[in-house]
């Protein structure tokens, strides 16, 4: 992927006005539309699902980038894809099948992406990475926005960067959590293609325009 990604997550958006506040990122320049469901079970916090997709979908023609932080993902995925799910990231740390699960994504035509924690080494991902799309690093721990960015994973980032190269893949290695305009180019230089960005766009005091034009333009 040549063209750097900002994936604009709606955890932190205003949801009395989500269309305005989609609206006015995809005006702005965002690339996609970050769904972070979490179940209350792999993470403590319980936030959205399938139906959040769906009323994104009615709002854009941005591709809807849907982050599944909930135990037993592959009961949910049709799910997510008749909402208009695009991408659909999995977590390695409960998948005991994951390389089934990312192929039944794939065959539902949706992109497959594999995330992992700040606790799990990048190793953990490497057997499946011939079947990825997208892996996300998680620079913070998942459950909230808002979160300070964890030094360790620029060291993540740069092993999962050099494997994928190794073996010649294309995925894109996404980061979501603490991404803000001092880390995005030090991310971009180490060889990240998309930034999820939640704090650094809906709760830019500047506004959702000019925090998204600041990003990209950090990324120049
Ligand atoms: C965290 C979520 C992230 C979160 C990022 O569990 O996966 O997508 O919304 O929020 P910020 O950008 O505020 O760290
Ligand atoms: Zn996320």
């Amino acid at each position: 992927m040549s063209n750097r990604i900002i994936s604009a997550s709606i955890l932190s958006a205003d949801l009395s006005c989500l269309a305005d506040q989609i609206k006015q990122a995809e005006a702005a320049g965002v690339d996609w539309i970050h769904v972070d469901v979490m179940d209350g079970a792999f993470v403590s916090t319980i936030t959205m699902g399938p139906i959040m997709v769906e009323a994104c979908r009615r709002i854009t023609n941005l591709p809807i980038d849907v982050h599944l932080m909930i135990n037993e993902p592959a009961r949910h995925v049709s799910d997510f894809v008749k909402a208009g799910a695009n991408n659909l990231t999995i977590h390695i740390e409960n998948c005991p099948n994951v390389h089934r699960d990312l192929l039944q994504i794939k065959s539902l035509g949706c992109k497959a992406g594999i995330a992992l924690n700040p606790g799990t080494p990048s190793t953990s991902v490497y057997s499946v990475l011939w079947e990825v799309d997208m892996v996300l690093v998680m620079g913070v721990n998942p459950g909230a926005s808002g979160q300070t960015f964890i030094s360790q994973t620029y060291e993540k980032i740069s092993q999962i960067r050099s494997t994928l190269d190794r073996i010649k893949s294309n995925a894109a290695i996404e980061v979501d959590g603490g991404v803000n305009l001092e880390n995005i180019k030090q991310l971009s230089d180490i060889g990240v293609d998309a930034f999820v960005a939640a704090t650094a766009i809906f709760r830019s005091p500047r506004g959702i325009p000019a925090a998204v034009k600041s990003l990209k333009s950090a990324l120049k």
